[in-house]
């Protein structure tokens, strides 16, 4: 089921400088900083209300966020879902022809995370996640 747009990535150039901005701008609040090496990535995320931004530079030079930003430049790279079962929703979407990003649920930041293909949702990626107790950013 459903629950709520957990958070929205965004694709920037400088984590640092994009931090600055959507701090300065809308006085977003900095919820932590947090280096991902298997995914290429370092990330912020800044809380707004019930809802979060997750800024993402690639810290490697041809990384998936890096070839993201190649391609279609700075902004929007996904959205993220909050669901309730993680494994019954990829069961369901792969009983339903669902192309999925990743086939496996990983273990995310903030729980179990799953990835469905940009293909098959209009464009957009959409990350799924079920969050957890041990949630490192609910902790901070
Ligand atoms: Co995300």
């Amino acid at each position: 089921m459903l629950l709520a747009i957990h958070h929205i990535g965004i694709a920037v150039k400088n984590l640092d400088e994009a931090t600055r901005t959507y701090v300065s701008a809308l006085d977003a609040q900095v919820e932590g900083t947090h280096d991902l090496p298997d995914r290429g990535v370092r990330i912020t995320f800044l809380a707004l209300g019930n809802s979060k931004l997750e800024l993402m530079e690639s810290i490697e030079k041809d990384g998936p966020i890096a070839k993201f930003i190649e391609s279609y430049g700075e902004g929007i790279h996904h959205i993220c879902l909050e669901i309730d079962d993680i494994n019954k929703q990829i069961e369901s979407l792969i009983a339903k022809g669902v192309r999925l990003k990743d086939k496996d649920v990983r273990q995310g930041l903030i729980g179990k995370i799953a990835l469905i293909h940009p293909e098959a949702m209009n464009g957009v990626l959409i990350e799924l996640v079920e969050k957890e107790d041990g949630d490192i950013l609910e902790k901070a």
